[in-house]
C-alpha cells in the first residue's frame, strides 16, 4: 500500500474534536477506576488521548497495557523509540502524537536538531548510520507494511530478535493510535501545543500533490523556524517619531510567529536593535553583521547565522538602496552600487544560502513595484528591482527538488525611515497616496505580513512568485 497512510492532515487538530474527551466531573466510578493508572500531566489532567480512547471500556482496559509495556517496559532503548514513535507521527500526519513526545524524546537524549530532523528523514545529513537505518524502519513500515532486506539486516546488527518484533509492532502500535487520534480530532493537551508537527511539503514524497499535505496549525506560524533576515536593521532617522523598516519589522513579525532569528545588517548597530526587539517578543535572536554584497562577507554572515540558530530554515533578503536621478543624473558608479545591493546581493544570498537551508526551507526576496513599472527617478533602482524577477524564478527552480520555495515581495509605497527618505524632495508627500486605489501608504508591518506569508507553510505550494503588496498601485 505505497503511499496509502498520506491521508489529509486537517482533520486530526484543525478542526471540533469528533469525540470529545469526558471532562473529569463527569466520570463514572469505573471510568475513573479505568483511567486511575494514567500518570497525570503536570497540570494535573489526565491527557486527551486516554480520556478521549476511554469512550469505549473495553478496548481501553486491553490497549492500556500494551500500550504501557511498550513506552515503559520493552526492551529497546528510550532513544530507539521515540526516534520511532516521531517518524511514524511525522508520516502519519499525527500532530498529537508528535506533540507528545517531543517532550519524551528529549527525555531519551534526543537533541531538539535531530527533532527537526526527523521530519528531513532517514537521509539527511547527520544521521548516525543506525539512527538512519531506524527511521526507514519507520518509513518501509509506514509505506509497504513490511522491512525490506538491507533494513532487516542493518537493524539485525544492532538488535535482538526480540527487539526487532518490538520495532515493527511499536511503529505498527503508533500508526494504530495515529489513526484513532487524527480521526477523533483529538486535540494536544495545554502544555504541548508548542510542539507542532513539522510540514511535510517536499520532503518525503516530492511528487506527492501538495493538497494532500495541508499545512500543520501551530501558535505561531513560523514557529520552531530558524529564519536569518538580511537588512534587518532600519536605516537612521533624524525623525524620532519615524516608523519601523521593513527588514526590522520582518524579524521582529517573525519572532512573533514563532521563530529564531538571525538580524543581519552591514550596521552592527542597527542589527543589534533589531535583535532586542526579537528578545522582547521572546524570541532567540542573534546577531551577524557584513556587506551582503561582498561574496566572503555574505558567505560567513550566513555560515554565522546557521551556526548561531543551529540551523537555518529561511532567508529574507530585504537589503536595497536608490541613488541617482534619471538618466542624464545617474553616474556609471551610483548604477554599480545599486546594482551590487539590490541584485548582488540577493543573488550572493541564493548561492550561499541555498546549500545552507534545511530542506523544505524558504527564501523571499524584497523588491519593490519600481521593478513593475518606472516608478522612480531612479534607472539603477527600477532595473535592479525587476532584475529580481528573473532571479527568483530562477532560486525556485534550483531549490524546488530539496522543497525549497523562493518568493518576491513587492512592495509600493510604504511609509519607512526609506520612503520618507524618497518622496523627501517631493513637495507634497501625501499627493500621490490620491493614486493608490486604498488611498494610503503601507507599513512595514503590512510588508512583513506578506513575508511571514511566504516563508510559512501556509504558502507549501508557493514558489517563483511575486506577492505585490501596494494598496493596489499597480493595477491602476
Ligand atoms: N520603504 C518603501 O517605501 C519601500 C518600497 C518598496 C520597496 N522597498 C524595499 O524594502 C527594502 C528595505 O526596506 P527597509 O525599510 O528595511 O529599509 P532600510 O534602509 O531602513 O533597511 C535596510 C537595512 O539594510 C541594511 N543594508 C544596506 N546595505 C547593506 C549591505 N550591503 N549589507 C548588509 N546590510 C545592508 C541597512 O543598513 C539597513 O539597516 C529594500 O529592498 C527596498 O527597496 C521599500
Amino acid at each position: 500500500m505505497p503511499d496509502g497512510h498520506n491521508r489529509p492532515r486537517g482533520a486530526a487538530v484543525d478542526t471540533t474534536p469528533r469525540l470529545t474527551p469526558l471532562p473529569e466531573d463527569g466520570w463514572a466510578p469505573s471510568t475513573r477506576e479505568l483511567l486511575t493508572p494514567i500518570a497525570r500531566d503536570r497540570d494535573g489532567r489526565v491527557a486527551n488521548v486516554f480520556t478521549t480512547l476511554v469512550r469505549h471500556p473495553e478496548l481501553f482496559r486491553r490497549f492500556l497495557p500494551f500500550g504501557g509495556y511498550l513506552l515503559r517496559d520493552g526492551r529497546l532503548p528510550a532513544r530507539t523509540r521515540e526516534l520511532l514513535i516521531l517518524r511514524t507521527a511525522y508520516n502519519t500526519g499525527a500532530g498529537y502524537e508528535w506533540g507528545r513526545h517531543v517532550p519524551l524524546a528529549r527525555a531519551a537524549a534526543v537533541t531538539d536538531e535531530e527533532i527537526r530532523r526527523v521530519a528531513a528523514g532517514p537521509d539527511a545529513a547527520g544521521w548516525a548510520p543506525a539512527d538512519a537505518w531506524l527511521l526507514r524502519a519507520a518509513d518501509e513500515l509506514h509505506r509497504g507494511a513490511s522491512l525490506s532486506t538491507a533494513t532487516w539486516s542493518a537493524l539485525a546488527a544492532d538488535h535482538d530478535e526480540a527487539q526487532l518484533i518490538e520495532i515493527t509492532m511499536l511503529v505498527g502500535q503508533y500508526h494504530m493510535v495515529a489513526f484513532f487520534l487524527n480521526s477523533a480530532g483529538t486535540r494536544l493537551d495545554p502544555g504541548y501545543e508548542l510542539h507542532t508537527l513539522p510540514a511535510t511539503v517536499g520532503r518525503e514524497h516530492p511528487a506527492a500533490p501538495a493538497a494532500q499535505h495541508p499545512a500543520p496549525p501551530s501558535v505561531g506560524r513560523l514557529a520552531g523556524r530558524n529564519v536569518l533576515v538580511i537588512g534587518a536593521g532600519t536605516r537612521p532617522s533624524e525623525d524620532s517619531a519615524a516608523p519601523v523598516g521593513n527588514g526590522r519589522a520582518v524579524a521582529v513579525l517573525a519572532a512573533r510567529e514563532g521563530a529564531a532569528v538571525a538580524c543581519a545588517d552591514i550596521s552592527s548597530p542597527a542589527a543589534a536593535a533589531t535583535a532586542a526587539l526579537v528578545g522582547e517578543e521572546g524570541g532567540r535572536a542573534v546577531t551577524v553583521s557584513g556587506d551582503a554584497t561582498d561574496p566572503d562577507q555574505s558567505s560567513a554572515m550566513i555560515a554565522e547565522a546557521r551556526c548561531g540558530l543551529g540551523a537555518l530554515d529561511a532567508i529574507v533578503v530585504n537589503v536595497g538602496i536608490g541613488l541617482g536621478t534619471g538618466l542624464a543624473d545617474t553616474s556609471a558608479q551610483e548604477w554599480e552600487q545599486v546594482m551590487a545591493v539590490n541584485l548582488r546581493a540577493p543573488f550572493l544570498a541564493a548561492k550561499y544560502g541555498l546549500p545552507a537551508l534545511a530542506d523544505g526551507g524558504a527564501i523571499v526576496f524584497v523588491g519593490s513595484v519600481a521593478g513593475l513599472r518606472a516608478a522612480t527617478n531612479s534607472p539603477a533602482y527600477d532595473s535592479s528591482k525587476a532584475g529580481l524577477f528573473g532571479l527568483v524564478r530562477h532560486v525556485a527552480k534550483e531549490g524546488a527538488p530539496r522543497g525549497i520555495r523562493a518568493n518576491l515581495v513587492v512592495p509600493g509605497l510604504i511609509d519607512t525611515p526609506m520612503g520618507r527618505e524618497a518622496s523627501a524632495g517631493r513637495a507634497s508627500r501625501t499627493a500621490s497616496f490620491t493614486r493608490i486605489p486604498l488611498g494610503r501608504q503601507g507599513t512595514a508591518w503590512e510588508v512583513a505580513e506578506a513575508v511571514t506569508f511566504l516563508l510559512s507553510d501556509h504558502a507549501s505550494y508557493i514558489t517563483g512568485q511575486s506577492l505585490v503588496v501596494d494598496g493596489g498601485l499597480s493595477v491602476v
